[in-house]
């Protein structure tokens, strides 16, 4: 899975802690997130080093009759290695709790997703999910969103569509498990609202990394203090 230290849409520099304070931030909101979960429900599995510490957490509850969707591969692997059983999306239709990572968490809720490249899964699951729980460590909330914002695009025009959004750029990554291109929005976020609107809108773009207040239900970011559990727009 991705490193946070590999991520491109990682937080600023300035804000870098300890890499063991922040894998304990990540353990603990991965903690907190597993006892949201029931017995006999249907969860949506994210990806990346925090949902990492989550699906163990989660097989360690000993839940009954758990269905899980994978929003990427090495989700799907490394769930099915811990005895979780993992199955279609379409399977499942609706899912009742989605447990995933971010990038960054602005103050309204909004979030920056794709630093693993798997912000299009994700965010088909989190529209599915009656309930959208993201697990941070305390470094990805931050008073306003920076660039980069992840997008996924066709091969087909690529050039063209990254040259209707510039500034951006390809990433050095592989094609998402859908065969598509992984890029990066550079330009300023004045307003994500306008932003994703317009990347939402422009052809060749499969989905953005921009994830707006209504998708999520809850936030759990993981200080040594505690877990601050702030609600999201999306009701459940
Ligand atoms: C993957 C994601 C991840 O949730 C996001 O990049 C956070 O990753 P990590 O938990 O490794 O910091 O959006 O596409």
């Amino acid at each position: 899975m991705t490193s946070p230290r590999d991520s491109p849409t990682r937080p600023p520099a300035h804000q870098a802690v300890a890499h063991s304070t922040v894998e304990r931030q990540k353990r603990a909101a991965a903690r907190a997130a597993a006892e949201l979960v029931a017995e006999g429900a249907r969860v949506g599995l994210g990806t990346g080093s925090t949902v990492a510490h989550f699906l163990p957490a989660l097989a360690a509850r000993g839940l009954r009759e758990l269905r899980c969707v994978a929003t990427s591969p090495a989700t799907a692997q490394a769930a099915q290695a811990l005895g979780l059983a993992v199955v279609e999306l379409d399977e499942l239709g609706t899912v009742d709790i989605a447990i995933d990572g971010a990038d960054q968490i602005d103050p309204r809720g909004w979030l920056i997703k794709g630093g693993g490249a798997a912000h299009t899964r994700e965010k088909i699951v989190a529209a599915a999910s009656r309930r959208f729980v993201v697990i941070a460590s305390a470094e990805k909330a931050v008073p306003a969103l920076t660039p980069p914002v992840p997008v996924e695009i066709l091969h087909f025009g690529a050039r063209t569509t990254l040259n209707a959004i510039a500034p951006a750029q390809l990433r050095d990554a592989p094609d998402s498990p859908d065969g598509n291109l992984i890029a990066d929005y550079l330009g300023t976020i004045e307003d994500p609202e306008h932003l994703a609107s317009w990347l939402a809108n422009t052809p060749g773009i499969v989905e953005h990394g921009l994830f707006a207040p209504s998708f999520v239900s809850d936030i759990l970011i993981a200080r040594d203090s505690g877990v601050e559990h702030r609600r999201g727009a999306k009701g459940y």
